[in-house]
């Protein structure tokens, strides 16, 4: 089967990308990206896009009067790829509704947090502050509302008591890094499908806790 086709977009660092793109180096993997996109220039996740050969573009909304000319843009530039699925990796912009409703079901984000609990910026920071006692990532498909929409897998880590923002960061992203090429597989693949705002996942040899055991594959 041809393998689908990713837009990735991404408004810095980039390490989810790269774990996109490791798994995408496997022949095997269901999919390949065919575009990395940023709104910041200079970030070191183009760089990392460069390094595999992955075409790069900037649109820059510093250079748009308005959010709607912005995601215009973007969604020409994305839309020219003709991708299937587009993944939103650390894109630190918001989406208009309709946005969201063209691509809808097939765009997709990550967040570092157990969704729906602390959605918004400063997820680990909030988790501290609120005692709990597990933290970790989601990936679901995007809804109008900010890191809300149908879950596609999630990763648990627990919250140790001596954690300050950047351990506990650092111990989710190792997560997001497993789970982002997972749920991409799934969608891929055809087995995680949207029923009632829920996403059902197809496929005996996934185990249900492998789903949200950071132990698992
Ligand atoms: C990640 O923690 C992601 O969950 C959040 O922003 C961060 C992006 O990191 N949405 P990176 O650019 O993928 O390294």
């Amino acid at each position: 089967m041809a393998r689908k086709k990713l837009a990735v977009l991404i408004s810095g660092r980039g390490s989810n990308l790269q774990s996109l793109i490791d798994a995408c180096a496997d022949p095997d993997f269901p999919a390949e990206i065919a575009l990395v996109l940023s709104n910041v220039p200079g970030v070191q996740g183009l760089e990392r896009a460069e390094k595999a050969g992955i075409p790069v573009t900037v649109v820059n909304h510093k250079n748009f009067p308005d959010r709607e000319t912005f995601e215009d843009a973007v969604h020409e530039a994305i839309a020219a790829v003709e991708p299937d699925f587009v993944c939103l990796a650390g894109f630190m912009r918001i989406l208009t509704d309709k946005f969201v409703s063209r691509w809808l079901n097939r765009l997709i984000n990550i967040h570092p947090s157990l969704l729906p609990a602390f959605r918004g910026l400063h997820t680990h920071e909030r988790v501290l502050e609120a005692g709990v006692r597990f933290a970790g990532c989601t990936i679901h498909f995007v809804r109008p509302a900010m890191d809300d929409g149908p879950i596609i897998v999630q990763a648990a880590v627990p919250v140790l008591p001596d954690d300050d923002p950047d351990t506990l960061a650092a111990r989710v992203l190792e997560q997001e890094h497993r789970i982002y090429p997972l749920a991409v597989r799934l969608i891929a693949e055809g087995r995680a499908r949207v029923s009632g705002e829920k996403v059902l996942i197809d496929g005996a040899e996934l185990p249900d806790h492998a789903l949200m055991n950071p132990a698992g594959p």
